[in-house]
């Protein structure tokens, strides 16, 4: 029997370089090797964004169709919405009962979105109570699959730490075993920075979307920060300080490249326009066959529309399984 992966995201726009690298591509890699189920989290999109929902169908077919293109493989892995898999939510209620509330009021996550919100007028500025239930709702949705691991950035790992808490008070309450206490996966490939040498986030604006053209990326890296000490092509440069252009070279580029870029660049035989356009190109290469994939499904979403619709069917069978089990275990009629 494989391992149990689980894992979301929120279906909050196209993804950019910063998922690709950070998280996706570690979840196409742990598709040869476990059980995994991907999850789209509209409900925990609800969360926030209640009153903004006229992209939501949208943004559901891009993020899937932004997966796919990257090397999910629904033939292997179960891609599935948490709405059409309602065993979620009902899951959700009994978990509910069992959690103290000071667990979810110290979770972090939950505080900076509090802060987020703090700062807006009105209503749009109160907590409500299905935001309190965040952690909550995302602990039904790894449980509801008893996952063994939970692949995840390093912003999400508190709440794996709430889930293996709630799991364990579950079974206590319960008296069983019948929770595991999953485990977050945290993936060892380092952050990619923004344009600007900031987090990359499409609402900083300083991103490079899976979905853009070689023509928009090898714009977007023109833009990309260098060493800021440098005036003239023939100054030597420090790659060391240069604060983003460098950073993508090492992620993209071999060792070989990397170095070549490194000596020339200290002996100051490289401008750094040139630099960045080699950069361009080569981040282009990497995402050649990503880009024609997401633009096939892009022309086609009646196809993503139908992966969807197939793997939560496919999600719910066994979503149904371990909800029987837990309707047992606490007794209901
Ligand atoms: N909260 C996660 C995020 O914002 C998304 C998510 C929802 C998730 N349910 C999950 C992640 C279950 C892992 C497991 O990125
Ligand atoms: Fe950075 Fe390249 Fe310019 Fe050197 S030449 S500072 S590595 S962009």
């Amino acid at each position: 029997m494989k391992k149990r992966i689980m894992s979301g995201m929120r279906p909050t726009g196209k993804l950019h370089l910063g998922h690709y690298l950070g998280v996706i591509d570690n979840w196409v890699k742990l598709q040869d090797e476990y059980d995994c189920f991907y999850q789209v989290a509209d409900w925990h999109a609800l969360t926030t964004k209640y009153d903004n929902t006229e992209d939501l169908k949208q943004n559901v077919i891009d993020i899937v169709s932004d997966w796919l293109a990257c090397g999910i493989d629904p033939e292997r892995s179960t891609v599935y919405l948490q709405s059409l898999v309602p065993e979620t939510a009902e899951l959700h209620i009994y978990l509910s009962m069992i959690t103290p509330q000071n667990w979810v009021e110290r979770d972090p996550t939950l505080k900076d979105m509090a802060k987020i919100l703090k700062s807006k007028e009105g209503f749009a500025s109160q907590i409500n109570y299905g935001l309190m239930g965040y952690p909550v709702l995302m602990t039904a949705d790894i449980l509801l699959f008893n996952a063994d691991f939970v692949p995840v950035g390093i912003d999400q790992v508190a709440h794996v730490e709430l889930t293996r808490d709630i799991a364990r008070r579950f079974n206590n309450v319960y008296h069983t075993d019948f929770f595991k206490e999953p485990q977050p996966l945290l993936n060892n490939c380092s952050l990619i920075c923004g344009l600007d040498g900031n987090k990359m986030g499409k609402s900083f604006n300083n991103d490079i979307k899976i979905s853009d053209t070689a023509e928009v990326t090898a714009k977007k890296v023109m833009s990309a920060i260098t060493d800021r000490s440098r005036m003239r092509k023939d100054d030597l440069g420090h790659p060391d300080e240069c604060e983003v252009a460098f950073k993508y070279w090492k992620i993209f580029g071999t060792e070989t490249e990397i170095n070549t870029v490194r000596c020339e660049c200290e002996k100051g035989q490289r401008g750094c326009a040139d630099c960045k356009r080699q950069l361009g190109a080569k981040i282009n290469e990497r995402m050649a066959e990503i880009r024609d994939k997401r633009s096939y499904y892009e022309q086609h979403p009646e196809i993503v529309e139908e992966i969807i619709r197939e793997g939560s069917k496919k999600a719910q069978i066994e979503a149904q399984k371990i909800l029987g089990e837990v309707r047992n275990l606490v007794r209901m009629f």
